[in-house]
């Protein structure tokens, strides 16, 4: 078959950068021009910002959001033995580093509507060797908070939120990763504030926890060359930090941007019988990090759509519990069921600030031309 050309692509990170390239290039040279290239001043002050946008004490810049999950489980103590609760439907990296901790990954399923964290399992799930809760606040939309907070207090659990896909996102007015012991950033160049390479933060009311991970990013330095722990080198690049103080100013707008885009997708998928829209949960700002529809025979969608040139992916198309690298735990097929029936019919469609109505027009065109037929309804007797 003859290949089409690509009418939509999933993300256009050269169409966000291109009205930046001045402001981004010239904040790079400054990184240069004072060679303060690992950490240093512009991280510092990105950090400072980043706080601030997330109306949290502290920020700490590290090279990656699995870099900021793992040490923000280090700093609270979690090592061997201990059990850490989050969900299958995620990255791999939020299990990956409760793993690198020597913890055990215990899961509990997600909420069919919202696709995040379902409280009301979260109770079950906890053991004497519990020691914290990871929500992860998937697709740009928060977990519901409260209720895990709750169950969180009263057996005594640190929660770290896994924001790496919730820039920007909010809970009943508070932004993500500000509600619970601390939050975790990825800056990986596709999420809805993306650096210019790898980097991460960790976001934290608890100052003395801030300080604990400022000084495992630092191979365990509190001074230079004396060592009060073992620690590791996780520090963010500047010019990571100098991009993303550039790139945070325009934050809000490109998730507004985002926002309409999910509302002109929403309205053009309304009530049809094969596809659901997500939903956007009453409690909180949905950031739009990606914009994803459940649909029966997802695969045969995504194969017809790529070949009509849109570009769409998959997150995540198999659980975290039904991956390999966790045979080990021996949770068989329907140990979760809404996380294991999401992962058969999430289809991403394309979802980026720069994305024209007519570009979302073609996606919603192709898609329904892809969709299996709807049922006649039975012709009425008169
Ligand atoms: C939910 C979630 N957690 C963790 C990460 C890890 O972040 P990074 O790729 O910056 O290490 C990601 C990144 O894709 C993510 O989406």
């Amino acid at each position: 078959m003859e290949k089409q050309l690509l009418q939509v692509p999933f993300l256009d990170l050269r169409a966000q950068h291109d009205p930046l390239r001045a402001e981004l290039l010239a904040a790079i040279g400054e990184v240069v021009d004072r060679s303060a290239f690992a950490g240093g001043p512009m991280v510092a002050k990105f950090e400072e910002d980043f706080a601030a946008y997330c109306r949290t004490r502290a920020a700490v810049g590290v090279g990656s959001g699995t870099e900021a999950l793992w040490l923000a489980l280090l700093a609270q103590g979690i090592g061997h033995g201990d059990e850490v609760i989050t969900v299958p439907n995620t990255f791999m990296a939020t299990a990956e580093a409760i793993s690198y901790c020597g913890a055990r990954p215990v899961f509990v399923d997600v909420d069919e509507q919202t696709y995040t964290m379902d409280p009301r399992q979260l109770e079950g799930a906890i053991t004497p060797r519990t020691r914290a809760v990871i929500p992860v606040h998937l697709f740009g939309q928060m977990a519901d908070m409260d209720p895990i907070m709750e169950t969180a207090r009263r057996h005594r659990l640190m929660v770290i939120e896994d924001a790496c896909q919730a820039h920007g996102a909010e809970y009943k007015g508070r932004r993500a990763g500000s509600i619970g012991n601390a939050g975790c950033y990825s800056f990986y160049p596709g999420k809805n504030l993306g650096a210019w390479g790898e980097a991460g933060a960790v976001v934290t009311n608890d100052q003395s926890l801030a300080e604990k991970i400022r000084i495992l990013r630092d191979h365990g330095q509190e001074t230079k060359y004396h060592h009060s722990c073992i620690g590791w080198n996780a520090r963010m690049d500047g010019i990571q930090g100098a991009i993303l103080r550039v790139k945070l100013k325009g934050l809000d707008r490109a998730n507004a941007a985002r926002r309409a885009h999910a509302r002109r997708y929403d309205g053009l998928l309304a009530g049809l019988e094969h596809l659901t829209v997500p939903l956007a949960a009453e409690y909180g700002v949905h950031a739009y990090h990606l914009y994803v529809v459940r649909v029966p025979e997802r695969d045969r969608i995504l194969q017809v759509l790529t070949e009509r040139g849109i570009a769409c992916g998959i997150h995540y198309p198999n659980p975290i519990h039904r991956q390999d690298a966790y045979r080990s735990l021996g949770l068989g097929p329907g140990s979760f069921p809404v996380a294991e029936r999401c992962a058969g019919e999430f289809l991403s469609l394309p979802m980026f600030p720069e994305l024209t109505p007519a570009q979302i027009e073609t996606v919603v065109r192709e898609l329904k031309a892809a969709l299996p037929p709807a049922r006649i309804p039975e012709a009425r007797v008169a």
